[in-house]
């Protein structure tokens, strides 16, 4: 999966990717015994890399066929965090050499080490979490790093490990005798940042969930539901995975699935996928939402219309109030200093913009719609997950 965001660096990456390259994955696919009615290639005006479809399909149809021997799956369920999978796909690249080799094509598919195009909390710099403008992200991000640096500095006792106090998994132990230093933290980071984004959540041996990350399919862009013409799917039988039109498509078009609902979110986008999709409606943030959450929780998110009160829209605008800037402050700052912010940076000004008009807009969505109530009773019915009640930490 990838970025939907549009820096120049990102359209001069996707300009001078050779094609031969793009034919390189597809070939490699069909060799393996894949199809894929797919190429790769730039989506935009702006360069941005994403799939299109080479022939007409029609709704119903599968556009992109890849074996269970292309699909690299690992992680544990309980701790397949990406800084622990990014340990053990680098312990597996140098332990077993003929593997590597067989999947370089795929490895020459994904972003390169230091590619513009790239981003997660692994890779925000202090810079970068200044311009957040929230503390409960802020520690978010740190505490993601922490881990990461934990898991590559590796240098708990297995008595730790053992009592949680320790991440189970360090890179030493999953890297072969004399390659402890053969990784640097950028590469560690880096590959964090690839599993953490362009992986896919999927089904291990005995049901429990594992992460697969899918060659080419993991290059096509994410789109709002309304707008997504595919979805992606794993055959939980034989591993294999497929993408199947749900509108029908037409040669030369874009094509784009929807991540997951979690995904929409501007703030989960942007700490795990590095993007910010553009919405004249968009969603609260987690930590907007009256239960306030960090990461996934579509059932809790789904309520929140529900509990519009007039006391919930006076705990929104007070929010809204509290930030450093305006939506019109972030706006001018994008139009008027582009040339001082990299793309990373742009990319966060635009989540502050989304986050902001989601604030502003979701009293007048829910009070124009009667969703004015008593929500006490409605808020005692939720269950809220145990990190809600977590007070977040101030800086
Ligand atoms: C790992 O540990 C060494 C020594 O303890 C330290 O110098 C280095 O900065 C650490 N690396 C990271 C990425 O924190
Ligand atoms: C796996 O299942 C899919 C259907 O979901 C099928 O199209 C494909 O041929 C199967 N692959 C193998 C190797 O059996
Ligand atoms: C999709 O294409 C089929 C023919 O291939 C056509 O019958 C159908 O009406 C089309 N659907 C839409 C929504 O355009």
């Amino acid at each position: 999966m990838k970025l939907v965001s549009y820096t120049l660096l990102c359209s001069l990456i996707a300009i001078i990717l050779p094609s031969t390259r793009q034919n390189e994955l597809t070939d490699w696919i069909e060799s393996k015994g894949g199809w894929a009615h797919l190429s790769v290639g730039p989506v935009n005006e702006g360069g941005l890399r994403g799939t299109l479809a080479t022939r007409d399909i029609a709704e119903g149809d599968t556009l992109a066929y890849i074996p269970k021997e292309l699909v690299i799956q690992f992680g544990a369920p309980g701790n397949n965090r990406p800084p622990e999978n990014a340990a053990r796909l680098l312990g597996r690249q140098r332990r077993e050499a003929g593997w590597h080799a067989a999947f370089l094509p795929y490895w020459r598919s994904l972003p390169a080490l230091g590619s513009p195009t790239l981003f997660c909390k692994e890779l925000f710099t202090e810079r970068h979490i200044a311009l957040l403008q929230d503390p409960g992200m802020e520690w978010v991000v740190r505490e993601e790093i922490a881990t990461a640096v934990d898991i590559y500095n590796g240098t708990s006792t297995w008595w730790q490990r053992l009592l949680g106090l320790a991440p189970p998994v360090s890179l030493h132990l999953n890297l072969p005798k004399g390659a402890e230093h053969d990784v640097t933290w950028e590469e560690f980071a880096h590959t964090t940042c690839l599993v953490g984004a362009y992986a896919f959540g999927c089904r291990g041996g005995w049901g429990g969930s594992q992460v697969c990350m899918v060659p080419l399919l993991d290059m096509i862009n994410h789109a709002h539901p309304d707008t997504a013409n595919t979805v992606v799917h794993q055959d939980t039988r034989n591993g294999s995975y497929g993408c199947t039109a749900i509108k029908n498509i037409t040669a030369g078009q874009e094509v784009t699935h929807t991540y997951s609902a979690t995904a929409l979110r501007s703030d989960y986008s942007l700490l795990h996928y590095g993007f910010v999709l553009e919405m004249e409606r968009p969603l609260l943030a987690g930590n907007d939402h009256i239960a306030r959450f960090e990461y996934s929780d579509d059932d809790l998110y789904s309520q929140h219309e529900r509990l519009l009160s007039h006391e919930e829209a006076q705990r929104l605008n007070d929010i809204l109030k509290s930030f450093p800037t305006t939506e019109e402050e972030d706006l001018q700052l994008l139009r008027e200093s582009s040339d001082k912010l990299d793309g990373r940076e742009r990319e966060i000004i635009r989540f502050r913009i989304q986050r902001k008009r989601a604030l502003r807009q979701m009293p007048l969505l829910g009070i124009k719609n009667k969703f004015e109530m008593i929500n006490k009773e409605l808020i005692a019915e939720i269950e809220l997950p145990e990190r809600v009640n977590k007070p977040l930490p101030v800086s």
